[in-house]
Order: C-alpha cells, then sequence, then structure tokens
C-alpha cells in the first residue's frame, strides 16, 4: 500500500463573524495518487489548498505533508512541493522561456537551456516558448504556470482548478499532462468544478460542500454508493411525460425537457419499461446512460452548479 503523504485532521478555517470556510475535515492523500476535491463555489476548495501550501493558516486542526507540519515547518517543504494557483496569470511581458529561466532563479536553481527547452516540451509549448505571455492564449498560459509549477521536480503537485474556462480540446491536452505528470510518481492534489475531469483524473475525490467534505472515495465508489448506476434518458419528452410517469409510480425528473429515470439493476429496468409502455411519449429518442459522477454530485450537494459549469 503506498504512504500516506498529507494528512489533515480537523482542519478548519473560519473567518468572523460567521464563515466557515473549511469545517473540520479530515482526510488522507496516498503517495502517487491524483486526488481531486470537487465542490461548488465557495465550498472551501481554495482555502484548504492554500492551508496545505503554507499560505493560510487554520483555525483549528493540523495538516502534515510528508510529516511536516504545514503551519511550523514548511521551509522545510518548499523543494517537494510545486502551486498553480487558481487563475494564475503568468508574467505579461516574458516569454515562456524567460519566464522559466526567471522562476528557477527564484527557487536557486540554474536553469539551463536545455532544462527550460525540456520542462516547455513537458507542457507541449516548445513551439510557443518565444512568444511575448500576454499573446498566448488561456490554455497555454495554464500550461506555462504548469510549467513553473514543474521547475522544483515537485513531489506534491497542487492544481487549483487547472481547466476552468478552457476549451474542451485544451483541457483534454492538460489532462493528458496530468496524466504524464502522475505516471512519473508525483502526487497531485487537483481541485475542479468539472465532474468529468475528477472521472476521468482521479484515483480519490472528495466531495466539498459548504466547508464540510460530503463524500469520500474513487469515482466508482461514489457512483456505486450514491448513485443507482444507470439512467433511462427519454429525450424530449418533456413535463407532460413526467407527470404521466410519476403517475405510474415511477422516481423521475425532468432536464432540459428530458425526462430522466433512475435504475438500480436489470429487473426494474423491465418493470419500468412494462409501466411505461402504455403512455405516449413524444420522445425523440430512448436510450440509457451509466450514471455519472455528476448525479452523485448533484444528490449530495442538492443544487445544480453554474450552467456550463458541470459539463461543458
Ligand atoms: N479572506 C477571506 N475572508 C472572508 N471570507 C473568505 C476569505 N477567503 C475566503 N472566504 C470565504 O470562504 C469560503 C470558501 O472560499 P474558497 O475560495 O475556499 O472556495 P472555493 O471552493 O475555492 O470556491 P471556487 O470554486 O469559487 O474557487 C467562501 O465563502 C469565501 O467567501
Ligand atoms: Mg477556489
Amino acid at each position: 500500500m503506498p504512504n500516506v503523504l498529507i494528512d489533515v485532521q480537523g482542519l478548519s478555517k473560519h473567518y468572523p463573524p460567521n464563515v466557515k470556510a473549511v469545517d473540520d475535515i479530515t482526510f488522507q492523500i496516498k503517495a502517487g495518487r491524483i486526488f481531486s476535491m470537487l465542490g461548488p463555489n465557495g465550498a472551501g476548495k481554495t482555502t484548504t489548498v492554500e492551508i496545505l501550501e503554507g499560505l493560510r493558516n487554520p483555525t483549528s486542526g493540523k495538516a502534515t505533508i510528508f510529516d511536516v507540519d504545514v503551519t511550523r515547518d514548511y521551509s522545510k517543504l518548499r523543494d517537494k512541493v510545486g502551486i498553480l494557483p487558481q487563475n494564475f496569470e503568468p508574467f505579461d511581458n516574458l516569454k515562456p522561456n524567460e519566464a522559466v529561466q526567471y522562476w528557477a532563479g527564484l527557487y536557486d536553481m540554474k536553469a539551463t537551456a536545455s532544462r527550460v527547452n525540456s520542462l516547455l516540451a513537458q507542457v507541449g509549448l516548445s513551439e510557443r516558448k518565444s512568444v511575448i505571455s500576454r499573446k498566448l492564449s488561456g490554455g497555454e498560459k495554464r500550461k506555462l504556470g504548469i510549467a513553473l509549477s514543474l521547475i522544483n521536480e515537485p513531489e506534491v503537485l497542487f492544481l487549483d482548478e487547472p481547466t476552468t474556462g478552457l476549451d474542451p480540446k485544451a483541457r483534454r491536452d492538460l489532462w493528458k499532462l496530468i496524466e504524464e505528470i502522475r505516471a512519473k510518481g508525483t502526487t497531485v492534489f487537483l481541485t475542479t468544478h468539472y465532474l468529468d475531469e475528477a472521472e476521468k483524473l482521479a484515483d480519490d475525490v472528495a466531495i466539498m460542500n459548504k466547508g464540510k467534505i460530503v463524500a469520500r472515495g474513487s469515482p466508482q465508489e461514489l457512483i456505486t454508493k450514491y448513485g443507482k448506476m444507470t439512467v433511462i434518458v427519454i429525450t424530449g419528452a418533456g413535463e407532460e411525460a413526467l407527470k404521466e410517469i410519476k403517475r405510474r409510480g415511477i422516481e423521475a425528473t425532468v432536464e432540459n425537457g428530458d425526462v430522466l429515470v433512475p435504475v438500480k439493476d436489470p429487473v426494474e429496468m423491465r418493470v419500468i419499461f412494462q409501466k411505461i409502455s402504455g403512455i405516449e411519449l413524444k420522445a425523440k429518442d430512448i436510450y440509457t446512460r451509466r450514471q455519472s459522477l455528476e448525479d452523485v454530485f448533484l444528490n449530495l450537494v442538492g443544487a445544480k452548479m453554474d450552467e456550463g459549469v458541470l459539463s461543458p
């Protein structure tokens, strides 16, 4: 079994008079894993990450990385930790190769040309290394941010919403990069609004809401534990059909005009199809899909996050 690398015990951060940004959370992260913290705006993700990065002091509780207390001895961790802050914008007036050199200087490291080149190649910016940073696209800026966070070859990498606001292609490029970083043995702490991202990348997930961890496990474990496994989707059937379906005692919801019927096993699926077979449905299509982490999230957090944020 891999070792516990990050250990968080009863951690809280309160802002007077009454904001409990982080409210007594406990979790552990094992070495070499991608751990994803999911949650809506204001859940307390960044606060948690920034405590672990030694940037904020907790009100109470304890957090250690490699058994080092992050509030007391952060200097001991500096060389082992990499950080990509939320909404990071690289230096507008530096080119990527200059930014990497400058950043290396902050770590008292010499960045030889070959080191700069290999770092930029790792994040897929080789061809853009001499372009002034303000002219980079959002995805390229994020890649440069990741290159900077990797300068000290960290053993733990904190990525606070690395893909927010990126187009699907840029997001997938970053997913690949994050997987490559993990493949080298780095432990990754990733916060995200994107449930598909956590499902794709994370070995362990913590769902956070209002300062508390409301669920914890692998994406599969969470889906099995909190979600029924399959949903029947009746596209375009609308509210009318929903009423008819519910009248037959079937649990269902409507989303964007589609009726969704959760099902736990094949026996229940047969029963449901029998019950709805008499209804005249104005459906464009009927199909089944596996529950996603998004469904679990909605069940747990109860409210939909900003439209368009949940799934791009
Ligand atoms: N310095 C501060 N003073 C007072 N309240 C704060 C402060 N920093 C954060 N908060 C509050 O703490 C809560 C958690 O904020 P945090 O930034 O950790 O959330 P988050 O999960 O990262 O959200 P997002 O997804 O929007 O980035 C919010 O209610 C926020 O307003
Ligand atoms: Mg945040």
